[in-house]
């Protein structure tokens, strides 16, 4: 579950207090900070004392106006969000508010729950963000700082769709096999972070009891070791395989801290890292995003999955995560839909980098049998297909690391 969001109210006007307070009592999400306000000047204490996350703030407060206290509000705490309480709703009023940082402007005559639920979800959704931003963010720094270290560190590349049963574990353990076949000293893991459902050991008929649940519950512990005891080594094509449990993991799942653990260790241990990622997001799967090297993002021609795609790239960009990362792989790709590679690529504002064909027979006999259909039936369009996937891949990073040798540190 999210973490509740801190609110503190400052109301002078009894009654717009009470009916508030009851209002925002049956907000589960909403943790509300106790205090006595009477004037600005205790509301603006109170404030720099127990740094909120959102000020509901009365317009007419006695002394300095909620305006000004804004401005101040947004001077000293700037990631304190303000939503102005206001008897009246004049339009220059509103852009008052906004002029000086209020994150919105709420008239409570008349006011029903549902609405005060809207604007506080609506804020809500915007601090989460922002705070999962600023994680990321500071994961990325310390691996940046990392990356200084002499030795090399292995590359993590994500495959991810925001729907599902757009290819992507199909993806991940073709791809091993053919990077596996074509770099036969490189060492290979594959993680399945898609904790409920995860089928990639599957794809290789296999069903490991160990699972990267074993590394997040031991990550005080953690340490080479550990890892290895958890990795399954499948020796018929060379690949290391980090699993999913066996049943779906009923916990909050892994800690976005803990993931970045384990990446970092990954690394050190493996030249290429291929990561299942789950269609739904959370901030573990995000942390994961935000560490790889690149992130292949699976399209298919379908227009609600092209719009979703469209959201989940807002979305990274808002998040801090370089869409210089990105590489566009359509999948199951049809040549008499309508919906052209050229087409999807100026939906995404991003160019297809890839295309792999749709083949139905060869791809799910491949999954029923649990042979990657890459190590079998290497001459099928499909498969060629992925020792292409590669080589773009390969100059991706290649190019990626000639950028990085040319700025100076
Ligand atoms: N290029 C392709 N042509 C035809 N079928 C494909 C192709 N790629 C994958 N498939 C099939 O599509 C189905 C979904 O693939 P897969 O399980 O890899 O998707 P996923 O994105 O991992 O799904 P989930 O979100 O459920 O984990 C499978 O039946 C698979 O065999
Ligand atoms: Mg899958």
């Amino acid at each position: 579950m999210a973490e509740r969001i801190r609110v503190l109210l400052v109301e002078v006007f009894p009654k717009v207090a009470q009916n508030i307070t009851a209002m925002l009592n049956n907000i589960d999400s909403i943790e509300l900070i106790p205090g006595n306000i009477t004037n600005s000047e205790n509301a603006l204490q109170l404030i720099r004392q127990t740094k909120p996350d959102i000020v509901l703030l009365e317009m007419e407060l006695p002394g300095v106006n909620g305006i000004q206290c804004t401005e101040i509000i947004k001077r000293d705490i700037p990631q304190t969000q303000v939503i102005i309480l206001s008897e009246v709703s004049s339009a220059e009023a509103v852009r008052q508010a906004m002029r000086v940082g209020a994150t919105d402007y709420i008239n409570y005559n008349n006011l029903t729950s549902e609405e005060l639920l809207s604007v506080i979800q609506h804020v809500s959704s915007n601090i989460q963000q922002e705070k999962i931003r600023q994680r990321l963010q500071q994961q990325t720094f310390e691996q940046e700082t990392d990356d200084q270290k002499p030795h090399p560190e292995g590359k993590v590349i994500s495959v991810y769709s925001p729907k599902g049963g757009a290819g992507v574990s199909t993806i991940v353990a073709n791809l091993g096999v053919v990077i596996k076949e074509s770099k036969p000293d490189a060492r290979i893991l594959l993680v399945d972070l898609d904790i409920q459902y995860g089928d990639l050991p599957i794809l290789f008929n296999q069903f490991p009891n160990r699972s990267i649940i074993d590394l997040a519950i031991r990550i005080q512990n953690i340490d080479e070791e550990l890892i290895e005891s958890v990795v399954f080594t499948d020796e018929t094509y060379g690949l290391d395989l980090l699993a999913p449990p066996q049943k779906p993991d009923l916990s909050n799942g892994i800690d976005p801290a803990s993931i970045s653990t384990i990446f970092s260790y990954l690394r050190k241990m493996y030249d290429v890292i291929l990561v299942n990622v789950d269609s739904y997001l959370v901030e573990s799967s995000l942390m994961c995003l935000s560490n790889s090297d690149l992130i292949l993002l699976i399209a298919i021609q379908q227009v609600a999955a092209i719009r979703s795609l469209r959201s989940f790239i807002t979305l990274i960009s808002e998040l801090g995560i370089s869409k210089e990362k990105l590489a566009i792989v359509l999948n199951r790709y049809d040549e008499t839909n309508s919906i052209t590679a050229k087409k999807i690529g100026d939906m995404l504002s991003i160019g297809v980098s890839h295309i792999i064909p749709f083949d139905m027979k060869t791809a799910e006999k491949a999954a029923n049998l649990g042979i990657p259909f890459t190590f079998d039936n290497k001459k099928m369009e499909i498969s060629k297909s992925f020792t292409t996937l590669f080589s773009i891949i390969r100059n991706r990073l290649q190019a990626k690391e000639k950028i990085a040798a040319q700025i100076p540190s």
